[in-house]
């Protein structure tokens, strides 16, 4: 990974809207150089036709089918990509009454929301019901107590699905991976014709559906195949207790390339799916799939600036103004994403072997490391695939306030968040006098 980029067979992660024209770095047909310059680092810069390539090979492998997708807004919350999303007639996956109140603002059709989580508190029940979302993904029995409950006191029924655990491994790391039975979501595979029984029995609920997630980052069709023939065996089952289901939700989790991954495309994982729900004569069923990193993952980039070169005893440093309070990914996981300068640097400049890190007081605030770049201080860089997780997961560690991020379309690039005003760090703290 510590090769120059930029080389003409290695296109860019993001690539063909995040590229390189004229030897400088563009996001579709904006100069990110000026953008920086604009609106100050770090920076996050997202590509609108980014995500809607990707949405339409999701849509060209749903075609003619009865399908919904609820882009996972866990991987970036921003409410211009929700809106874009929904304009593009999206459906949304929730995880929490926040997410919920986000994709109402920008208006989404609360028809095609669906609702998962382990924890849904008693009040994020009760505001879905109200919104009337489409279906509730639930992962124990006693949430569908909990959720019937609620339902009748309201005098409603709740829309149900069950989230099964089918105990498959999605070979990822193993903070995402969520479908082995070591991790704690989902209904064991083994009980979930019993909790069915149970929830068609309770008063105030309407079982709509299956439903399961097996993990992040996927790179592999494999995964999905053995997940989908374990839920449609389970599907049949149940349909002999009685009860018809209408719907198949097979989560999220399509990788993204963050360095040389080779995902398959959207439309070539759904041929997959489609050839074995077919195969089993369960074409028929609504398919309802919930991405999130691979509709914004690629779309989106990190600007930052070099502080200082710092020369260690083993190692060089470069010190960015971006940190893992924008970026919590590599630290989190030890995750790769790949790093360009914003110029592509001429072809005599000094190349330096550096770890790349930010400015925050630990040892595992590094976004890249053993990167071969030519820079100096005040040059910018780029992180790359940075559109998800990353803003929807930054913070304020070390009172930094959160980055700005800006919305490109074509030539024209529109600011959709400011950057936090120091003050707003600590407005909502109280003092003594
Ligand atoms: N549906 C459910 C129930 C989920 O738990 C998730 C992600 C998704 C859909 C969307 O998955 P995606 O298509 O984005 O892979 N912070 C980690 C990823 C955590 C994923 C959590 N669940 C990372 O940065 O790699």
């Amino acid at each position: 990974m510590s090769q120059p980029r930029y080389a003409p067979d290695q296109p860019l992660a993001g690539a063909p809207f995040i590229a390189c024209a004229q030897g400088r770095l563009q996001v579709e047909g904006v100069v990110v150089d000026e953008l920086a310059a604009r609106h100050g680092t770090p920076l996050f810069v997202y590509s609108r036709a980014a995500i809607l390539s990707v949405l339409a090979s999701y849509r060209r492998g749903l075609a003619g089918r009865n399908a919904l997708i609820c882009y996972a807004v866990k991987a970036n919350s921003s409410l211009a990509l929700l809106e874009l999303l929904a304009n593009a007639g999206c459906g949304f996956d929730i995880v929490s009454g926040g997410e919920l109140q986000r994709v109402l603002a920008v208006g989404a059709d609360p028809d095609k929301i669906v609702f998962s989580g382990v924890g849904k508190t008693p009040a994020e029940i009760a505001l879905a019901l109200q919104a009337g979302i489409h279906c509730f993904n639930v992962e124990s029995v006693e949430e569908l107590h909990a959720i019937a409950r609620i339902a009748r006191s309201q005098g409603r029924v709740a829309p149900v699905s069950l989230r099964v655990n089918p105990d498959v491994d999605a070979h990822t790391h193993p903070y995402i991976a969520t479908g082995l039975q070591d991790n704690k979501f989902g209904i064991p595979h083994a009980q979930a014709l019993a909790a069915y029984r149970q929830a068609a029995a309770l008063e105030g609920l309407q079982v709509l559906g299956i439903d399961c997630h097996i993990g992040s980052q996927i790179v592999d069709v494999a995964p999905y195949v053995q997940a989908v023939d374990r839920i449609l065996d389970l599907v049949a089952q149940i349909k002999v207790q009685g009860i018809d289901l209408q719907h198949v939700d097979l989560g999220g989790g399509l990788g993204i390339r963050y360095a040389d991954e080779t995902p398959p495309l959207p439309h070539e994982l759904l041929a997959a799916i489609w050839q074995r729900l077919d195969a089993r004569g369960m074409g028929r069923h609504q398919l309802i799939l919930e991405p999130g990193r691979s509709l914004v993952g690629n779309a989106g980039i990190c600007v930052t600036e070099v502080l200082y070169l710092k020369t260690g005893e083993h190692k060089n440093f470069c010190v960015v103004d971006a940190a893992m309070n924008d970026l919590p990914r590599p630290a989190l996981y030890q995750a790769f994403h790949d790093i360009v300068p914003l110029h592509v640097p001429a072809a005599d400049a000094a190349h330096r072997v550096y770890d790349v890190v930010g400015p925050i007081c630990e040892s595992g605030d590094w976004l890249g490391r053993d990167r071969r770049l030519a820079v100096r201080a005040g040059d910018r860089l780029a992180v790359l695939s940075a559109g998800a997780y990353s803003m929807s997961m930054a913070s304020n560690y070390n009172t930094r306030p959160r980055a700005a991020e800006v919305l490109v379309d074509g030539d024209s690039a529109r600011l959709i968040r400011r950057r936090e005003r120091m003050e707003e760090l600590w407005q909502m703290e109280l003092l003594e006098r």
